[in-house]
């Protein structure tokens, strides 16, 4: 593998567009709150709960993330996870981040939403990199329990930037919460979701026509739909992709066969992004360095994708500017125009 390369694409200032904070819980940390709390862990050990991180797809995953979350209970709590997560970005050279976080995994444990956000919002104040919050709803739950969430946080309002949609995917299309998004976009508020991770093209079609979202979060299935193809292409409706956890949830095989580079060939506006760091294997520089030794992608690509990550912000165009003068700076140094 090409090391100079390697070493350009980690040092190179990127942003983050598709991070579940409860994602970067760490075990040790989920340790650490569980015994701060009084929480009863299902593992004996850190070791024990890392071997069990072996998933063969979405959901799999997700009946164990939401026992990781389990530990979360106090305001500081919060903080500190967000803290650790934004050291791991500034390491990364992350200049700018939007923080998905999911507040129905909290109350439904009797968790005040803001604990939750208050938490979270305090870590980026302090926190060493640009970084906003995106609150997902749940979509394995009802569409009701979505608009009560949107309720219970609308004393936050200006705490957040946008509403996302996660959890379940298969069985629980986009349509499913037409109403809460549309009173979100009435609100002003960002929308994106998730889609086309395992769930079909068409949830990415629905995505964009009922719910109006702005990004898709995953919608690597995309290319299965030609049509749809060269329409997210044309609207330049940004794609979150995240290599590490396509290859955990097994959404493809090897990173040999992620459709990354098809993505950008088909003239998308791909991202690089971690997902849930802790469980899938790596924080964003390791997303781009697995994809980067596994993919025929060069200087140019790297390039781009530094590009994309603040394009598809929800950034002020003046500070967005700001950004892609800084990466065009970084990478005129390489003779990379
Ligand atoms: N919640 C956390 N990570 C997720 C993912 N990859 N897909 C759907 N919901 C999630
Ligand atoms: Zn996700």
């Amino acid at each position: 593998m090409n090391t100079q390369l390697l070493h350009i694409v980690q040092n190179m200032p990127k942003a983050e567009l598709h991070i579940h904070i409860e994602g970067s819980l760490e075990p040790e940390l989920i340790f650490a709150l569980a015994e701060r709390n009084g929480v009863a862990l299902d593992y004996p050990n850190v070791e024990a709960l890392r071997a069990a991180y072996d998933f063969h797809d979405l959901q799999s995953f997700l009946d164990i993330y939401y026992a990781g979350a389990s530990v979360l209970l106090k305001e500081q709590d919060f903080y500190d996870m967000t803290a650790a997560y934004l050291a791991k970005a500034k390491a990364d050279h992350v200049r700018h981040t939007e923080i998905f976080f999911d507040p129905q995994t909290h109350t439904a444990r009797g968790v005040p939403i803001g604990d939750v956000i208050h938490g979270i919002h305090r870590a980026c104040q302090e926190g060493p990199v640009s970084a906003t919050l995106i609150m997902c709803f749940l979509r394995h739950l009802s569409e009701e329990d979505a608009l009560a969430t949107l309720d219970a946080a609308l004393p936050y309002r200006d705490l957040i930037i946008g509403v996302g949609l996660d959890s379940s995917e298969v069985g629980h299309p986009p349509e499913k919460f037409a109403r809460v998004f549309a009173r979100c976009r009435e609100l002003g508020l960002h929308l994106v979701a998730h889609a086309g991770e395992e769930g079909p093209p068409a949830y990415i079609e629905t995505a964009l026509d009922v719910l109006k979202v702005e990004r898709i979060d995953h919608g690597v299935r995309c290319l299965e739909d030609a049509a749809l193809t060269r329409r997210v292409a044309a609207e330049g409706i940004a794609l979150t992709v995240c290599p590490l956890s396509n290859i955990k949830l097994r959404v493809f095989d090897t990173m040999k066969e992620h459709n990354l580079l098809q993505l950008l060939d088909a003239g998308l506006v791909a991202t690089v992004n971690s997902d849930d760091p802790a469980y899938f294997g790596g924080y964003l520089n390791e997303n781009f360095v697995a994809a980067f030794e596994s993919l025929p992608l060069g200087l140019q690509h790297a390039h781009q994708l530094a590009r994309n990550s603040f394009t598809a912000s929800f950034l002020e165009p003046e500070k967005k500017q700001q950004f892609l003068d800084e990466v065009d700076a970084y990478f005129a140094a390489f003779n990379v125009v």
